[in-house]
């Protein structure tokens, strides 16, 4: 039957839709912009709204369906979900693979080692290369279909490419990466709600939803490490069913090392203890794996546990301590945050002896009191937080719940919440505190960077009351540097050559600096790049800030309200004075050194986001593109990348590793 040209283009649509999701989401290196891929995804709703016959249930267009009436239904595991058996110790891994040779070893065997990732574990069913069903893992036996809710995840291919065999179950982990789970606390936060305790508790909440619209707009990702059952294809191997399913289109798990030997499986584990926290995700561990198949199945498994696997455990990054005081801070937005003051605890080799407790909201859901025992987590580079309290151990009788003072501690004045808002905060204009906060910030790296200008000079200029917002800092004088306490002669000179340096840093470090509420980098960002200049931001209101810069209304009506006030535009008059560079970079025709350059970027970076490469990038002037070609002057090449890496290679682009970029980054701000 010949085919009607409307369904080969909505074929055509949805293989080339599929592909750049892959793109996007799985290799992370998209070869189209947003707005074509919109276009794409417009032409294909086109389509089908013409032509509702044609609507499958594979479509692009259909991943997030209908909402699920009452609980999930109950999905039986043919094959079980198995789970691993855990060692904590270098000590514990060798005893793992000395029973390993005595069943099955006559010398040196092979071990693949994978991060193990801290997520939801679930089972995705394929037929005939179409997505069926999908389930969590519930207890290994029967778990929950999270079908409709599994399809809302865009890296997840609703159909396999290359030849899909008649039936495929795929296993995997579903996860929120470490950014997705900050801003989506964030916003709990701002809307009055409790916030997810870890990734992995927001994932498996996320998946669970019974709406799949809340799964999508969650931002979960997807990682598939095993085969449950796959119908006329055998493997050798571990590293083989890995490749096979990436050549399928699933996300397989990242960085997969094929070891020879306990010695080296061990050191791989160690170095994925090291990168744990450079990752844009949370692992737990370290799994290894018997890389034969034939000697996974001589090996088998003792009750749920495979002998051929074992997870290394990392050292927890929660521990139990007493909270002795809670105290309240005040941020440079004038923020009241509430801090608990710890007994000091080692948590992951670093000792913690304070924990954010964030709000008044927070305090009252986890009833944390003066007295109480409570579980800390730190993770990465944010401030540890108290996760709950072991109510077992409250001191009695009972010490009294807490509530937010009524005044300042810094300046004394009464204490404002806003209703609707999470924050409490002072709001007088001439706090000590705030003060502090705010040139501390301003001097910091995400803002104007200036080297010797750290939080006790800090304080001390603006006790001294030299000091009294970030405009003042430029009408410092050698003289009056001296006088601080411990400041030589030299420190005053590089801390003048500092200030003089950051004057002309690029407009949306100096936006950053000015601690406007709710504006963080990316929000400054977005409005250097529409305003362009401190005075067109300044003289917009509300609404044509959001319009022009497309930001929220949140963050459009806080700078709005900034700049209104006049000791602000006094503050930005005697920053033009003191030759602070009010405008973008480039418009006073000064040329970048990465002027007229246009960089690719491809792979995962481990010392920073794809985001902050690129703005430091664009901050030389450099363009950023979405594809390799002839005109690409420099691919940056991260871990893992894919594609655009081999075309700049067949292009000669030249191509830079993760050190290479950092180096001349690091040239360029020196
Ligand atoms: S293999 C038979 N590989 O850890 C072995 N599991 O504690 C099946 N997990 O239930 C699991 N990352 O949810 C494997 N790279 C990885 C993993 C991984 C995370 C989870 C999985 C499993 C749990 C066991």
């Amino acid at each position: 039957m010949e085919q009607d040209p409307v369904a080969g283009e909505i074929a055509s649509l949805r293989t080339q839709i599929g592909q750049h999701n892959y793109r996007y989401f799985v290799l992370d290196s998209p070869e189209i912009t947003d707005a074509e891929y919109d276009a794409l995804m417009r032409r294909l709703r086109a389509l089908e709204e013409a032509h509702p016959e044609l609507i499958t249930a594979d479509s692009p267009t259909q991943r997030v369906g209908g909402v699920a009436s009452g609980d999930f239904a109950k999905v039986e595991h043919r094959v079980p979900m198995l789970s691993l058996s855990n060692a904590f110790s270098e000590e514990e891994v060798r005893t793992w693979e000395r029973r390993v040779q005595r069943l099955v070893g006559d010398g040196t065997l092979e071990y693949t080692v994978e991060p193990k990732i801290d997520g939801l574990a679930i089972a995705l069913h394929y037929e005939q290369g179409r997505f069926v069903r999908g389930a969590t893992r519930g207890d290994g036996l029967v778990g929950e279909d999270v079908t409709n809710n599994l399809r809302a995840i865009a890296a997840l291919p609703l159909r396999l490419e290359g030849e899909a065999p008649a039936y495929l179950e795929a296993r995997g982990e579903v996860y929120m990466l470490k950014r997705e789970f900050a801003r989506l606390n964030e916003r709990r936060a701002e809307a009055g709600e409790s916030r997810f305790a870890s990734p992995r508790n927001a994932a498996a909440g996320s998946l669970r939803q019974l709406d799949p619209a809340i799964t999508a707009s969650r931002a979960l990702r997807l990682f598939v490490y095993a085969v449950g059952r796959v119908d006329g294809v055998s493997f050798a191997s571990h590293a083989e069913t890995l490749a096979y399913l990436g050549e399928r289109g699933l996300p397989v798990v990242t960085g997969m090392r094929l070891v020879e030997g306990i010695d080296a499986a061990w050191a791989a584990c160690q170095a994925w203890e090291r990168e744990r926290e450079t990752l844009p995700f949370e692992i737990d561990g370290a799994v290894i794996k018997v890389n034969s198949i034939a000697l996974q199945q001589e090996l088998g498994a003792v009750g749920r546990d495979p002998r051929w696997a074992i997870a290394y455990k990392f050292a927890a990054l929660q521990a139990t301590t007493q909270v002795c005081d809670i105290m309240v801070t005040v941020g440079r937005t004038g923020s009241i945050n509430p801090t608990a003051v710890l007994a000091p605890v080692v948590i992951g080799g670093v000792t913690v002896s304070r924990a954010t407790l964030h709000n008044q909201n927070e305090i009252d859901r986890k009833d944390v009191r003066i007295g109480d025992t409570v579980v800390v987590q730190r993770a990465g580079d944010v401030i540890p937080e108290v996760v709950r309290v072991v109510l077992e151990q409250r001191p009695q009788p009972e010490p009294a719940r807490w509530v937010l003072p009524e005044r300042c501690p810094s300046c004394g004045s009464p204490i404002v919440r806003e209703q609707g808002e999470a924050m409490a905060y002072c709001v007088a204009a001439d706090c000590p505190a705030q003060r502090e906060e705010r040139i501390i910030h301003f001097a910091s790296r995400g803002a104007m960077n200036i080297d010797g200008l750290g939080e006790r000079l800090a304080q001390a200029l603006v006790r001294a009351a030299l000091v009294r917002d970030v405009a003042d800092l430029y009408a410092v004088s050698k003289e009056q540097l001296l006088q601080m306490d411990r400041l030589a002669d030299k420190s005053a000179d590089n801390l003048l050559q500092a200030l003089e340096a950051s004057k002309n840093r690029p407009l949306d470090r100096l936006l950053v600096g000015l601690s406007i509420r709710h504006l963080g980098t990316k929000g400054a960002e977005t409005l250097a790049a529409a305003f362009r200049s401190i005075d067109a931001l300044a003289s917009a209101d509300a609404d044509e800030i959001s319009r022009r810069a497309g930001v929220g209304p949140v963050i459009a009506a806080s700078v709005a309200d900034f700049f209104a006030r006049s000791h602000n535009q006094d503050l930005l008059r005697r920053l033009r004075e003191a030759g602070v560079r009010l405008e973008v970079d480039g418009d006073d025709g000064q040329a970048l050194p990465l002027d007229g350059q246009e960089f690719v970027l491809t792979g995962r970076l481990g010392s920073m986001t794809r985001g902050e490469a690129e703005a430091a990038l664009k901050r030389l002037g450099a363009r950023i593109g979405s594809a390799v070609t002839r005109k690409t002057s420099v691919v940056v090449a991260g871990e893992d990348a894919g594609s655009k890496l081999a075309k700049a290679q067949k292009l000669k682009v030249p191509v830079w590793t993760e050190e290479e970029l950092l180096a001349r980054l690091r040239a360029e701000a020196a």
